[in-house]
């Protein structure tokens, strides 16, 4: 199966549901405190979604091949687990750091984003791994354009979290997203200049990096859905749902709370109002 190219209709739909999952994102933010259990951060979300956006929650009962179904509407990833983390009675404490992924659905499309989260003050090296991986994914996104290739992005993600000593996992990648929630092409974190799919303008998937302080290799936890490092490690991760556009990229899951891109990206030009 070829690589979707979205019609006008379907992109503006996109930007509706990436806005979205992006309002979450910003509604949650400050219920993240010491004390708070990540079932409480998982059932605010839902209702959320479900009572105040009129979306619903993708990640809930989504059950690809070989998985059971999930039992939340948000991924809930703590310190060391590396994404999927399933709310519940985990109490978040000081120094915590967590990554939250959010994934809705309006009218039928979906919107993918994550950011991290700290819980009170985190350490250097927990605010270190965020950033760096805050910058992987953007040197990601500020490479798409029409004519280059999924490789390209890879490589280049790889090369900077391996320059500041970190690792990439490499068993969970971005991925195209429109009415499916996971379609092709898969986006690779890592690889070589000039492999995999070409971009052409139209095409919109996710960039989501995953990075560890340690060693990238995983370890799956019995409930079947969490995904921790093997040497406990920290590890990080932050999500965009991106369109190809004529002249580079769209970044679909933008609202109020977005952070802006990190100093070592060179800020796209923004049309003059
Ligand atoms: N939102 C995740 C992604 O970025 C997928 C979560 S699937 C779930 O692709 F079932 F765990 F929610
Ligand atoms: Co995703
Ligand atoms: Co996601």
């Amino acid at each position: 199966m070829p690589i979707s190219i979205k019609t006008p209709e379907e992109i503006e739909g996109m930007r509706v549901a990436g806005r979205l999952a992006s309002e979450v994102l910003d509604y949650i933010t400050p219920f993240i405190k010491p004390g708070v259990t990540t079932g409480e951060l998982d059932r605010l979300c839902h209702e959320y979604m479900v009572n105040v956006q009129g979306t619903v929650p993708a990640p809930l009962n989504y059950a690809p091949p070989g998985y059971t179904p999930y039992p939340k509407a948000i991924c809930t990833s703590v310190n060391d687990v590396i994404c999927h983390g399933i709310p519940g009675d985990k109490v978040l404490k000081n120094g915590d750091a967590l990554n939250i992924d959010i994934t809705v659905i309006k009218d039928g499309f979906h919107g993918d984003t994550s950011r991290m989260f700290f819980v009170g003050e985190p350490s250097i090296l927990a605010r270190r791994l965020s950033d760096v991986t805050y910058e992987c994914m953007w040197i990601g996104i500020s490479m798409v354009k029409p004519g280059i290739h999924l490789g390209d992005i890879g490589h280049a993600i790889q090369q900077h979290a391996e320059k500041n000593g970190y690792s990439v996992v490499r068993e969970f990648c971005g991925h195209g997203i429109g009415r499916v929630f996971h379609e092709e092409p898969q986006v690779l974190h890592y690889g070589r200049p000039g492999t995999h799919e070409k971009l052409e303008t139209g095409m919109i998937f996710t960039i989501e990096p995953m990075i560890n302080a340690g060693r990238r290799e995983i370890r799956e936890m019995p409930d079947g859905w969490t995904i921790k490092t093997k040497d406990r490690s920290l590890s990080a991760q932050w999500e965009h749902t991106v369109l190809v556009t004529e002249t580079g990229y769209e970044i679909l899951t933008k609202s109020a709370g977005t952070p802006p891109p990190p100093a070592i990206v060179q800020p796209k030009a923004q049309a003059a109002a």
